[in-house]
């Protein structure tokens, strides 16, 4: 298992002070800043572009990790790629060539993966593993920041960190496991516990007052579900 990341959504901050959101967060403890890209069309929610990451980019080195919820994805990859992002994920059923989508986001040197929705099931992973960075589980219907997580999540995450383990043995390559989706100080223990090493949190981070609090709260949970793996 890599080192946990904890990547703050941007979706729950302040857009009038994004620039300011986005480094108090990585002040505050953070790893990544997770960007949700949504277009109206794939998703039923709108939210921004390219051209806000541009404008966002020089208020941090932290990785910048956009998350594609639109369709088509492949003139978007270029375009996010070139406004300074650092991986690109995108949903399988927005493409109509995932292998070739994933190719155009490692040929701009970026890390790649593939998001699943709820209902997505993991075999759509199996022909590409070998072009993976990450892996995206969902753990709610994308659109929207502030839903409940769904529950049968944590059985989708063991079946796939099953998957991700099997390809380290025969490859020595190492995949994330990344979750997106409801994620808070109350479930990120039993959530890491079941193989999750990058952890995406909106409004559980950005809507507290404190987010030094909120996020050393997730990493003792999280370095405590995952010390009990290693002694397994
Ligand atoms: C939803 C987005 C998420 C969202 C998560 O489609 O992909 O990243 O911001 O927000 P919370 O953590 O509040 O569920
Ligand atoms: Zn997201």
């Amino acid at each position: 298992m890599q080192p946990a990341v904890i990547a703050p959504s941007i979706l729950s901050a302040d857009f009038a002070r994004l620039g300011e959101e986005v480094q108090a967060v990585i002040s505050a403890g953070a790893d990544w800043i997770h960007y949700d890209v949504m277009d109206n069309h794939y998703v039923p929610n709108l939210t921004i572009g390219p051209l806000v990451l541009k404008s966002i980019r020089p208020w941090t080195k932290a990785t910048i990790d956009v998350h594609l919820m639109v369709s088509p994805v492949d003139a978007m990859i270029e375009s996010f790629a070139e406004a300074g992002a650092d991986c690109i994920t995108f949903h399988p059923e927005a493409t109509l060539h995932v292998d070739r989508s994933l190719e155009l986001i490692r040929s701009k040197g970026l890390k790649a993966g593939l998001v699943l929705n709820p209902a997505t099931s993991p075999d759509v992973l199996d022909w590409v593993m070998d072009k993976l960075d990450m892996v995206l589980i969902m753990s709610i219907n994308p659109g929207f920041a502030g839903q409940p997580f769904i529950a049968s999540t944590l059985d989708k995450i063991r079946v796939v960190r099953s998957k991700l383990d099997r390809f380290e043995d025969r490859s020595g390559r190492s995949i994330r496991l990344e979750i997106d989706g409801g994620v808070k100080t109350d479930n990120i223990g039993a959530i890491a516990a079941a193989g999750v090493d990058t952890f995406v949190a909106g409004s559980a981070i950005y809507g507290a007052k404190d987010y030094q609090a909120v996020i050393s709260e997730m990493r003792r949970e999280i370095a405590r579900a995952h010390g009990e793996i290693l002694q397994a």
